[in-house]
C-alpha cells in the first residue's frame, strides 16, 4: 500500500513530501481536476522510466508534460496565434495542447517519445500550485496500468497501483472525470481534435471560429497513440447502446430511464439519474470500475446523447467495448 495524504487536510505537508519524491526521481500520484495523474519530473530520465514501468506503458506512447503558468510553457514550445489562444482561454482546465517542442527545452525526449512535439496543460488547483513549487514540468500520464480505466479517486490509484507506488495525494473525486481534450494546430492553420474529452469540442469551436478536424475512427497510429481502439478495457465484457438487460449482466443506465428486464441486472447504476452530461462525466470511471467489481461477465451500457460531454464519453465507452488485442 502506497502512502496517502489529504491535500486538504494537510496541503503543506503534500506539497513538501511530493517534492521530496519527485527530486529523487520517483513518480508521485497527483490529483487533477480531469482524472489522477502519475506525475514525474520531465526532465528527468530515470524517472520518466519508472513512469512507463509502473503503468506497464509502451514507451513510444508519449506523456503530457504538465505546467503551472503559459510562461513556463513557452520555455518548452512554441506557440502559434491560435494555440495561444486556446491556451489563455481554457488553461487552468482540461485543454492538452499539441506543440512544436523548443529544440533548447530540458524535457527528456523519453516524455515525448523523440517527437518533435510535445502535449501541454496547464491543469487545475493544487496540481498546478505543486507544478509551481517543484519549479519544473511534471509528465504525467493517467494513473492507471496501460489499457486499463483512468483513475478518478486516491482509492482507485490504491487499487490499481498502490502495490508499486510510495505515495498517492488525495484530491477526493476529480471532477471532469473524463481526460483532456486533446488539440493540434497544423502548418497550414487547421484544427485537429485528437482526442476528445472534458472540454467540450464545440466551446473550442466558438473561440476559435473555425470547425475542428474530428478522428476517423479509433487507430493505432502514432499520432495519437493512446487513442489505439482497446483501451480504457474492464475486465469484463462492454455491451454498448443496451435496451434491455441480459440475465446477470450489470447495467449501466443514463438519465433515470428503466430498461427492459432490469430484474435480471446484478446491479443498476445511473450515469446522471437527471440526464446531467457533467455529472455523468464524473461518474463514468468509477461506474465502470464498480460494475467490473460486481463480478458480471457483462456490462450492459443505455445509449448516451453523443452532444457536448457525451463525445467524450462516447468515445471512451467505445475504447472499453472494442475488441481485446
Ligand atoms: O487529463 C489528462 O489529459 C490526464 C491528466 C493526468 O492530465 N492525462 C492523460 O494522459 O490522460 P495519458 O498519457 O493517459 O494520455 C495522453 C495522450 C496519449 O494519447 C498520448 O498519445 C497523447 O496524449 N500525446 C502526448 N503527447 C503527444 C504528442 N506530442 N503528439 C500526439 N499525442 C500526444
Ligand atoms: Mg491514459
Amino acid at each position: 500500500m502506497a502512502r496517502h495524504i489529504h491535500i486538504e487536510q494537510d496541503r503543506e505537508t503534500a506539497l513538501r513530501e511530493a517534492v521530496q519524491v519527485l527530486s529523487s526521481g520517483y513518480p508521485v500520484a497527483i490529483p487533477t481536476e480531469t482524472v489522477y495523474g502519475l506525475a514525474a519530473d520531465a526532465t528527468n530520465p530515470s524517472a520518466i522510466t519508472r513512469i512507463y514501468e509502473t503503468k506497464g506503458r509502451p514507451q513510444f506512447n508519449p506523456l503530457i508534460c504538465h505546467m503551472a503558468s503559459i510562461v513556463m510553457a513557452e520555455d518548452h514550445a512554441i506557440f502559434d496565434p491560435v494555440s495561444r489562444k486556446l491556451a489563455e482561454t481554457f488553461w487552468p482546465g482540461p485543454l492538452t495542447l499539441i506543440l512544436p517542442l523548443k529544440p533548447d527545452s530540458p524535457i527528456h525526449s523519453l516524455a515525448t517519445a523523440g517527437l518533435d512535439t510535445v502535449g501541454i496543460r496547464i491543469p487545475e488547483g493544487f496540481a498546478s500550485d505543486l507544478i509551481a513549487t517543484f519549479g519544473k514540468p511534471l509528465a504525467a500520464p493517467s494513473a492507471n496500468s496501460s489499457g486499463k480505466i483512468s483513475s478518478t479517486s486516491a482509492a482507485h490509484v490504491e487499487a490499481d497501483l498502490g502495490e508499486k507506488i510510495g505515495l498517492i495525494l488525495d484530491g477526493g473525486a476529480a471532477h471532469v472525470g473524463v481526460e483532456s481534450t486533446i488539440i493540434k494546430v497544423e502548418k497550414d492553420g487547421s484544427v485537429r481534435l485528437l482526442r476528445p474529452g472534458g472540454l467540450v469540442a464545440e466551446d473550442i469551436e466558438h473561440v476559435i471560429g473555425i470547425k475542428l478536424i474530428r478522428p476517423e475512427k479509433a487507430s493505432a497510429t502514432i499520432e495519437a497513440p493512446g487513442m489505439m481502439a482497446s483501451h480504457y478495457a474492464p475486465g469484463a465484457a462492454v455491451r454498448l447502446n443496451a435496451v434491455s438487460v441480459e440475465n446477470g449482466e450489470a447495467l449501466i443506465r443514463f438519465g433515470g430511464q428503466p430498461v427492459a428486464n432490469e430484474h435480471n441486472a446484478a446491479i443498476i447504476l445511473d450515469l446522471s439519474a437527471s440526464g446531467d452530461m457533467a455529472e455523468a462525466a464524473t461518474n463514468l470511471f468509477d461506474h465502470l470500475k464498480t460494475a467490473d467489481a460486481s463480478g458480471a461477465d457483462s456490462i450492459a451500457i443505455t445509449p448516451i446523447p453523443n452532444t457536448g460531454l457525451g463525445e467524450a464519453i462516447n468515445d471512451r465507452l467505445s475504447r472499453a467495448a472494442a475488441p481485446r488485442s
